[in-house]
């Protein structure tokens, strides 16, 4: 039965921690079975989903010039294990939460990324979903045979293609496509396979998948780009969004913006979720929150911090300018342009010096900050519910498993005690925690079939 009042969905963002330093920060970067503990904490709390963050790269501190051994030593969140391999195992070690990963359009293939997912979704009975970005850190370009980074628009061209493709693979077979009937000896029914022939400017792939279609028809599809070329992608294709947010108004111009491009696509604004990111630090008491921030933030040096905003100048080396004085005009970026206007916005809203901004940024990674009890979390929460700034958050955890624990023991409940959320997983799927419909097949009147 849906809740008569709207709930909220909750996606667990997982990241190789920053802050691996505090005390109970365990490894999840690189043991399994701290990654277990983590997702299943998350589901205890009946999260929608976990979603991996990832790159095809180590960190660009390491290549910077003037990045020094000792910055480089700091590096902490330069190994990671595959997302698409731990969803897969993670599938076997949980019941219901939904398991996203980010695959990259610029340095894979389709068919590699629909025959993974597909085979993720079924292995979960369809809880798979697939993060669509193209790509911010510009040192993937390098392990990809490339010496720099596809230009931004060429990569967002490419990445509707790619979307498309992807779908279409998915369609390839009807759900009922797989007969397996022993007594007449048909394991297939050519009449529901279809031939996807797509041949475009960036691939030619005649299909068709060999996994038969999935549990939900098509897994999650996730998007997290805000630039231009993202939103317009992300309306006509996202089921979710992540997005970075950090002041009310915007986030409300920025979903009503996104939502307001999916008619022209025939879709409704419900049936995409939008869901700003929140880095938050909890304590029993405001004074508490404060002190823990406080030893999060200091943990960073000033080069590191500084290491990690220049991937977002487009070029202009920061390290020529005075720390302790305001950001220069920077140059247009390559790699991710909402996440620099927002870093820029950010310096000339408070007027922050070089320092202070390299900080702030590097702990909220471009995100809205929340530091204080679990009360003022679930009121700011609900506040954006309402005002129609968000369908749900991403929850960033500094570290884990103690901030998520935290989360789960008493922001779950508060939510829940307000009617925000649910008290129980309704469904089995990840559509179904997303109140998502499960998607017609497109391809099964438009194509031929195998034996036409
Ligand atoms: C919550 C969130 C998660 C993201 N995860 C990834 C990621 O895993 N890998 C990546 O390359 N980019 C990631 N991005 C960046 C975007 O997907 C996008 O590729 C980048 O911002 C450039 O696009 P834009 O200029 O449209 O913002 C993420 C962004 C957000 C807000």
């Amino acid at each position: 039965m849906s809740p008569a009042k709207p709930q909220m969905n909750l996606t667990a963002f997982c990241f190789p921690p920053g802050n691996w330093r505090m005390p109970g920060a365990s490894p999840t970067d690189m043991d399994f079975d701290e990654v277990v503990h983590l997702a299943q904490v998350a589901e205890r709390g009946l999260f929608d989903m976990l979603f991996f963050q990832d790159s095809a790269a180590v960190p660009q501190a390491f290549f910077l010039p003037g990045s020094t051994p000792d910055i480089i030593a700091r590096a902490s969140r330069c190994v990671r294990l595959e997302p698409l391999t731990m969803l897969a195992a993670l599938a076997t070690v949980t019941r219901r939460i939904g398991l996203v990963s980010t695959a990259t359009t610029t340095y894979n293939d389709p068919f590699n990324v629909a025959r993974k997912f597909a085979t993720i979704d079924h292995i979960s009975k369809g809880r798979a979903g697939w993060n669509l970005v193209t790509s911010q850190n510009e040192d993937e370009a390098q392990n990809f045979g490339r010496d720099s980074h596809v230009d931004h628009a060429d990569r967002y061209a490419r990445a509707e293609e790619f979307h498309d493709v992807v779908k279409g693979l998915w369609d390839s077979w009807e759900d009922d496509a797989i007969l397996r009937d022993r007594a007449s000896g048909r394991y297939i029914d050519p009449a529901k396979v279809h031939i996807l022939d797509h041949k475009g400017p960036h691939f030619s792939v005649r299909g068709p998948l060999n996994v038969a279609r999935s549990p939900q028809g098509h897994p999650i599809v996730a998007q997290a780009g805000s630039s231009e070329p993202g939103r317009a992608l992300a309306a006509r294709t996202a089921d979710v969004v992540f997005t970075a947010q950090v002041e009310l108004g915007e986030a409300r111009a920025f979903y009503a913006d996104v939502k307001g491009r999916m008619a022209a696509h025939g879709r409704t604004p419900h049936e995409l979720k939008i869901m700003p990111g929140i880095r938050y630090v909890l304590g029993a008491t405001e004074g508490e929150a404060q002190e823990r921030y406080a030893q999060m933030t200091e943990e960073v040096s000033d080069d590191a911090a500084l290491m990690t905003i220049q991937r977002l100048t487009g070029g202009v080396d920061l390290r020529q300018y005075p720390l302790d004085g305001p950001l220069p005009a920077l140059k247009p970026s390559n790699a991710a342009k909402a996440r620099q206007k927002m870093m820029v916005d950010l310096a000339q809203r408070e007027s922050l010096s070089i320092r202070q901004l390299a900080r702030r940024f590097t702990f909220s990674l471009g995100h809205l900050v929340y530091v204080g009890t679990a009360m003022g979390l679930a009121d700011l929460m609900e506040e954006w519910f309402r005002a129609g700034a968000a369908d749900g958050f991403t929850m960033l955890s500094p570290y884990y498993p103690t901030p998520l624990e935290e989360f789960v023991e008493s922001v779950v409940p508060e939510l829940q005690r307000r009617g925000l959320f649910r008290t129980q997983y309704e469904g089995t799927t990840l559509r179904d925690h997303l109140g998502l419909p499960r998607p017609a097949n497109l391809l099964a009147r438009q194509r031929a079939t195998v034996g036409d």
